[in-house]
């Protein structure tokens, strides 16, 4: 396994990789779900390269950026066991050196929900992302379900540039109750862990409604709320029912809509989403 962290190093190495190369972009503190994505690559493709970097452009200045959990070292043995070809771990200095001034707006799929929340974020993100596929030059990337929007995003930025990447979206891994992982997790003391699965719940009990014939999204959103207001210290950004690629928000389920929630529980914001389609 190559760890470069200067972009003439990872792009050195990349030239050396034969066959297609899988890629999975990364702020690390890795867990089930990243490594998830890191064995569809493998499946998919010849190589795979994984990116670690903690991308401060798309955080807001009140974000968590500076205590962002990190664990390089560990990260590094997990992606070698893994059996990775290339690790890329610049430092933000190498990726915005002085005088970087460009940033890609993606539009309208990038308003609403987490772009409401998070002003700038997926401009952040677009930017990030363009950059570690120019370097990278993957054949696939490979993004988790779990950030929804995200993969919405990326998804539009790789069609209207004409960017010669696959996108491929991974299923959301979950712990053994249903939470969803995430880095952020670490954050959770053990009652806010509990407490949290009512997220995947209320998701559960909208799927269920939908599957027994509901088709009224806004009594979908408020059977969420009301699940989710049990819980007097959660605080819910949004309860959304979309079109999972434009994410504009539906009045009635017909084909396929995106469910998707963000809340606050206690200090940290949590989000999760489901995705339900008609048999
Ligand atoms: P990060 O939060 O580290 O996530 C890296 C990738 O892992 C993303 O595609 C994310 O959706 C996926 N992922 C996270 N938790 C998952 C889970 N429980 N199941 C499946 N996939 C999961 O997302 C980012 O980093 C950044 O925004 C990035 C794309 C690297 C740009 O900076």
């Amino acid at each position: 396994m190559q760890i470069v962290s200067t972009i003439a190093a990872a792009r050195e190495t990349r030239a050396r990789l034969d066959g297609t190369l899988g890629f999975v972009p990364t702020m690390g503190f890795l867990h089930e779900g990243h490594l998830s994505l890191v064995r569809r690559a493998q499946e998919e493709c010849d190589a795979v390269a994984v990116s670690i970097f903690v991308n401060p452009t798309q955080f807001a200045p009140d974000e968590d950026l500076n205590r962002y959990p990190r664990a390089l070292e560990r990260d590094l043995s997990l992606l070698r066991e893994a059996g990775v070809s290339l690790v890329f771990t610049p430092d933000a200095g190498e990726i915005y050196p002085p005088g970087f001034d460009t940033s890609i707006d993606v539009g309208e799929v990038s308003r609403p929900l987490e772009g409401a929340f998070r002003p700038g974020h997926f401009s952040g993100v677009a930017t990030v992302v363009a950059k570690l596929f120019n370097i990278i030059q993957p054949t696939k990337a490979f993004f988790g379900q779990k950030d929804a929007q995200q993969c919405a995003v990326i998804s539009k930025l790789v069609t209207d540039l004409n960017i010669p990447v696959e996108v491929v979206v991974c299923d959301i891994v979950r712990n053994e109750k249903g939470l969803a992982l995430s880095s952020r997790n670490s954050y959770l003391s053990k009652s806010e862990q509990e407490r949290a699965l009512l997220l995947h719940d209320s998701l559960g009990k909208a799927e269920g409604h939908i599957a027994a014939g509901e088709r009224n999204a806004s009594t979908i959103r408020a059977l969420i709320g009301d699940i989710l207001s049990k819980d007097a210290d959660f605080c819910v950004d949004y309860i959304s029912v979309a079109d999972p690629h434009t994410l504009t928000e539906l009045e009635n389920i017909d084909d396929e809509a995106l469910i998707s929630l963000a809340v606050r529980v206690g200090a940290t914001r949590l989000i999760d989403n489901v995705v339900v389609r008609k048999k």
